[in-house]
């Protein structure tokens, strides 16, 4: 059973699956679109949102620092993903790899775990769009009814409108094919791009050097918000709930881990991009260079302008404007928020259905999922049934514990891909690789220590909740991916085909 639990697809049947003309995806990007995708998907609520959270809450000015932290277990984890999308061009990113090297059962996991993780993104994203829009119309003097708004915070019955509106939307704009889908990213892109910039420069005239005083703030006891609320590694260790300090710029990392979610994803278009081996590897780590250096800049400038103890929560980008007169900014960045989140959300949304449509290929869920449309070329079938399932959750639900889940869930995902680019290098180390992870194996290890380490700073409420989702997995697997698998039919036929020619000659007495 346990060879069955770990059978593993070849790297060349996962290609030759693509090119089944009624499962085949057109393959139209670039480098450029994929970076494109990448900076689409990656600036977003992280960086307009989460940055005067946590500064405010665990990190002060070092808030930059926290950046620099995750951007560097990112790094690592997109050396080790830049090889794998690269040998392994099919849809389905941390999946497929995990497929082609780790076996059915991890490669299930990591699957279930990335439509968590790309589910609950969207719906994190589009609820944080749905509050800019209303902020935007609420400078215009339209107010919108609150059972209509959003859910943080708010008291009995209500749908976030705007939020479900936002995903039905981007579905059907996916459903009508990815090349409309990159024209629409580019735009947008370019104007958050702008608008960040814009941020940088401007900012940058506003900085008060006393603002940085002290960096790092003083280590600060906090009242103990119950151990389900603790970092997992306070309660390993036992040690007193605190905020700021040293630990609390890694707490921060763990929580602004969000601000560059989507890096991954780039590598779940492989096989829609012309030529992968060379275009993945540019397109996975340059999206996050760019945004690494932007956040850099962004948090410090924002920290420079405005004392971290009295930035906005909400808006803390367009409030440090407001914060030194000059409302103008404030309203130009709302927008450009606003429009922004848009393509994190497309973008979430594309992976989401393409991890989806790669593991109905597999048989792992249903095949009905895996036909391609026979004009538009795209998934179209899991594209509408997620979009629908996302939208009613992101009309319902509130943002921030689902964020914390969608870091874990991402983090485990690294993991895993880390390991199996060590275990691909030597069990196929024949494959052609156009980009190979430097000093493997040092590389990937630390780059499994350094996820694993953000991952203990999240709570342990995280923790529970990302452990039942798991479980469930297991039980679907359990219960329909293991018998239905592709891989594992194909295995079955050729035993039964082996045993009945080893067995018809002796049955009939001629041996
Ligand atoms: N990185 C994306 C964001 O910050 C998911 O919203």
């Amino acid at each position: 059973m346990s060879s069955t639990l770990f059978r593993k697809k070849k790297v060349e049947q996962s290609i030759q699956d693509t090119e089944a003309p009624e499962h085949a995806l057109r393959k139209s990007l670039s480098a450029l679109d994929l970076t494109v995708f990448g900076v689409g998907v990656i600036i977003g609520t992280g960086i307009f949102v989460l940055t005067g959270t946590v500064a405010r809450n665990s990190a002060g000015p070092a808030v930059s620092l926290a950046f620099v932290v995750s951007g560097v277990v990112c790094g690592l984890a997109a050396l080790c993903y830049a090889e794998f999308a690269s040998t392994v061009p099919v849809a389905g990113s941390a999946y497929t790899f995990s497929y082609a090297s780790l076996g059915e059962l991890p490669a299930w996991t990591i699957g279930w775990d990335l439509i968590l993780e790309f589910a609950l993104g969207t719906a994190v994203v589009a609820v944080g769009w749905s509050g800019y829009i209303r902020s935007l119309l609420d400078n215009a003097g339209w107010h919108m009814p609150d059972a209509l708004g959003g859910r943080d915070g708010a008291s009995g019955f209500g749908f976030d409108i705007l939020a479900a509106a936002l995903v039905l939307v981007l579905t059907a704009v996916l459903v009508l094919g990815m090349k409309l889908s990159a024209r629409i990213t580019s735009l947008v892109v370019a104007i958050k791009v702008t608008v960040v910039l814009i941020v940088i420069v401007a900012g940058s005239f506003f900085i008060t050097s006393d603002n940085y005083r002290p960096f790092i703030p003083h280590s600060r006891p906090v009242e103990a918000g119950g151990d389900l609320q603790a970092p997992l590694i306070q309660l390993m260790f036992g040690w007193a709930p605190a905020d700021f300090g040293v630990m609390g710029v890694f707490t921060a990392a763990s929580v602004v881990f969000f601000a560059f979610i989507g890096f991954d994803i780039v590598a779940t278009a492989a096989e829609e991009t012309r030529n992968p081996q060379r275009d993945m590897p540019r397109g996975i780590l340059g999206s996050l260079l760019i945004c690494t250096v932007l956040y850099v800049a962004v948090s410090l400038v924002v920290t420079g302008m405005e004392n971290y103890t009295r930035l906005s929560v909400d808006a803390p980008l367009a409030g440090a404007f407001k914060a030194v007169g000059h409302p103008w900014y404030a309203g130009v960045i709302s927008f450009g928020a606003a429009v922004g989140l848009t393509t994190v959300c497309m973008i979430l949304l594309l992976g989401q259905t393409r991890v989806f449509f790669a593991m109905s290929r597999d048989g792992l869920l249903p095949r009905f999922f895996s036909h391609v449309h026979p004009r538009f070329r795209t998934p179209h079938r899991p594209t509408v049934l997620l979009g629908l399932i996302i939208a009613v959750i992101a009309g319902f639900t509130s943002l921030s514990a689902l964020a914390e889940l969608v870091n874990i869930g991402t983090l485990f995902a690294f993991v895993v891909v880390a390991i199996s680019v060590i275990t691909l290098r030597r069990t196929r180390p024949d494959l052609p690789r156009a980009f190979r992870t430097p000093w493997v194996p040092v590389v990937p290890v630390l780059s499994v220590c350094a996820s694993l380490w953000l991952m203990l700073n999240l709570p342990v409420e995280t923790w529970l909740r990302f452990a039942v989702w798991t479980a469930v997995g297991f039980l679907v697997y359990s219960l329909y991916g293991r018998s239905h698998s592709r891989l594992g039919q194909r295995e079955r036929a050729a035993a039964a085909t082996a045993g009945s020619s080893a067995g018809g000659p002796s049955a009939d007495g001629t041996r």
